[in-house]
């Protein structure tokens, strides 16, 4: 499996939108393996957009990481604890329905419909969306979350503006370059209303990261599997740096 860490600048810019930028302290994981058998139905888990395609691979399809991505990412990951708290809190100043992009598995958004708000999540990943809607489902939460398959560069949801624009746990540095980012904050910015707030977390891309030999920012990673109880693991084997494109790939088992 590979883990992929992105330390290229970010241009953020505020688009007539007020911006809360929430900061983690370290860089991402996400990791790609060759996937076991799993319950998951290909046809409804294959990846999926016509035309454009999701930005990174490890979240399509019946990939280990999407199938453990709720046994890591849990609420007490130290980087992303306290998070839906802070988006709830944004939700009740900015009054109306919020936009969750990169909504993955829900991790998020379900605790916003939780508490009675209006949600529409979207996400490149018909994989991750098919796990949200099945949590939504057990949760009787299905009316309140809306779910899209859609490309955070490109989206369009007619006669939809939201008050809030959220976009957690990093999701907008999967875009590698300046054209894909600036398409995305103007896709994020159609979609507010005026005087809305876009909510993006980012990490500080630490050139260190970048130096040979250097440790990754995540050597280890552990959970349950929600299906099997069973403990996952990931280990961190080596990586692979990209100095002119500022890239780094880890490579994990
Ligand atoms: C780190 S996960 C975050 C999931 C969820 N928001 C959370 O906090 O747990 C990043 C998500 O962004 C999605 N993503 C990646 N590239 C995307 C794109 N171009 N457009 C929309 N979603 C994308 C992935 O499929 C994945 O579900």
């Amino acid at each position: 499996m590979s883990i992929l860490y992105v330390i290229n600048r970010i241009i953020t810019c505020c688009l007539g939108a007020r911006i809360a930028l929430s900061l983690g302290t370290t860089t991402t994981a996400t990791m790609v393996v060759k996937p076991p058998a799993t319950r998951y139905d290909p046809n409804i888990m294959g990846s999926t957009l016509p035309g454009k395609q999701p930005s990174q691979p490890f979240y399509e399809g019946t990939t280990l990481h999407v199938r453990s991505y709720d046994s890591i990412n849990n609420d007490d990951r130290p980087v992303i604890r306290g998070d839906a708290r802070f988006y709830l809190d944004l939700a009740r100043r900015s009054g109306g329905e919020v936009l969750e992009v990169g909504v993955g598995t829900g991790r998020v958004a379900l605790q916003l419909v939780d508490t009675g708000l209006q949600v529409t999540g979207l996400d490149a990943s018909a994989a991750m969306l098919a796990i949200a809607a099945e949590k939504a489902a057990t949760r009787s939460l299905s009316d309140q979350l809306h779910l899209k398959l859609a490309d955070m560069r490109s989206f369009d949801l007619p006669e939809h503006r939201f008050g809030l624009v959220i976009v957690p746990f990093r999701a907008f540095q999967v875009l590698l370059n300046p054209e894909d980012q600036l398409a995305a904050l103007t896709s994020f910015h159609r979609h507010l209303k005026p005087g809305g707030i876009l909510s993006l977390h980012l990490f500080d891309p630490d050139l260190r990261f970048l130096l040979p030999g250097s440790k990754g920012p995540v050597e280890r990673q552990d959970g349950v599997d929600r299906q099997t109880g069973r403990r996952v693991e990931g280990v961190r084997e080596r990586d692979q740096i990209d100095h002119v494109m500022q890239v780094r790939r880890d490579f994990w088992r």
